[in-house]
């Protein structure tokens, strides 16, 4: 599914020709296995993610978005080795990760961190915010005295809108949008270049939404952050993102700048995702008259040879050769990959 060529101009379009790429995944594959029977063997396997491939050049946002389950999430943990890929290469500042020995992890690790949906979950709830981030700084070495290190704490707390005097306060007695900032705070303690933002805003409320997402977007313009920011919903992926790309049972079945994307979608999948998505600006172009899917998303575990989409396809033009052969992802316009055989569906008015 990768069309090298392909990610490479698209990449270009958006002028990273210039420099060598932040990111560079390579046909990344993450296969988990699936067991059964009474001794528990592994049976098969769920194709989480089954040959992902794109670049990021940085101070560049990539928007991740699809349906529940179709690997978004895999995808940025493989990237960042929190699980192991089983297959494909990611290079980092040209690196390959696959090489790095412990101490060069440990280093890439200070340079590439996630932020989660549920930050309660992820923070300790018996440790005060200071002494959580104080630890962050000591497990990476950072600040020579606990003097040092509370100050960089309070700095902290500051860049993300927080007070010096939240230093000592436990995580239940934050809101959500506090608690995330904390989850920010947290991944920007080592001084990260990239940050993978899995869903940060999904669980707040959409006034704090807002807030959260222009705070992400100040950190970016402030400290040259590159992101792969994963979400559900559509309109902050846009707002957020210079690209976008769209997944699909573990594949990426669209890619192209954001406003690109938007306007002229390519893949039956990503038109039926746009018209369901609820308008935030009326401005942003026609209204699109819903296209509602049929049928479930197939199983990952062994999903259709041909086109993955064949099933729920709502292309009036799709055929036999669409269930046979899966489509390649290639560019149909400048920087606009797409992975379908057929030409676009007609644009429809209100
Ligand atoms: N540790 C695991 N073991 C087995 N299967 C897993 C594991 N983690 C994820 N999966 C499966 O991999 C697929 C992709 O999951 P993933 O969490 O990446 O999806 P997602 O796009 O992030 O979904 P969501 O929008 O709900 O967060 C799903 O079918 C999921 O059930
Ligand atoms: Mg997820």
């Amino acid at each position: 599914m990768i069309s090298p060529d392909g990610v490479e101009s698209a990449v270009d379009g958006n002028g990273a020709s210039d420099s060598e790429p932040l990111l560079d995944v390579q046909d990344l594959k993450k296969y988990f296995p699936v067991h059964g029977g009474i001794l528990g063997r592994s049976v098969d396997q769920v194709r989480a993610v089954d040959g992902v491939s794109f670049r990021l050049k940085r101070g560049e946002t990539l928007g991740l978005v699809g349906e529940s389950g179709c690997g978004k999430s895999t995808t940025g943990r493989a990237i960042l080795r929190l699980i192991e890929p089983t297959g494909g290469r990611v290079l980092f500042d040209g690196q390959d990760l696959k090489e790095l020995d412990r101490a060069q992890l440990g280093a890439f690790r200070r340079r590439a961190q996630i932020v989660f949906q549920d930050p309660y979950g992820s923070l300790n709830p018996r440790m005060t915010v200071g002494s959580m981030l104080a630890e962050v700084l000591k497990v990476h070495g950072l600040g020579e005295t606990g003097v040092d290190r509370l100050a960089r704490v309070h700095e902290l707390l500051e860049m993300v809108g927080l007070h010096t005097e939240h230093t000592g306060r436990f995580p239940h007695e934050f809101s959500g949008g506090q608690r995330q900032r904390i989850g920010i705070a947290r991944a920007l303690a080592v001084e990260p270049e990239f940050i993978v933002c899995d869903e940060p805003v999904s669980a707040l409320d959409v006034s704090v939404q807002a807030q959260v997402i222009n705070l992400l977007r100040d950190l970016q313009r402030d400290l040259g952050l590159t992101y792969l920011f994963i979400a559900h919903d559509l309109a902050v992926v846009e707002y957020m993102s210079d690209r976008v790309a769209v997944m699909y049972l573990g594949k990426i079945v669209e890619m192209a700048a954001a406003q690109e994307l938007y306007k002229n979608p390519r893949h039956p999948y990503t038109r039926a995702l746009l018209s369901a998505a609820p308008r935030r600006d009326p401005r942003a172009g026609p209204v699109r008259k819903r296209i509602r899917l049929s049928g479930d998303v197939p199983s990952p575990i062994r999903p259709p040879s041909g086109c993955p989409f064949y099933a729920r396809c709502p292309h009036p033009g799709k055929d036999e050769e669409c269930r046979r052969l899966a489509p390649l992802l290639v560019e149909k316009a400048p920087s606009h990959l797409a992975a379908c055989c057929k030409d676009p569906m007609p644009t429809d008015g209100a």
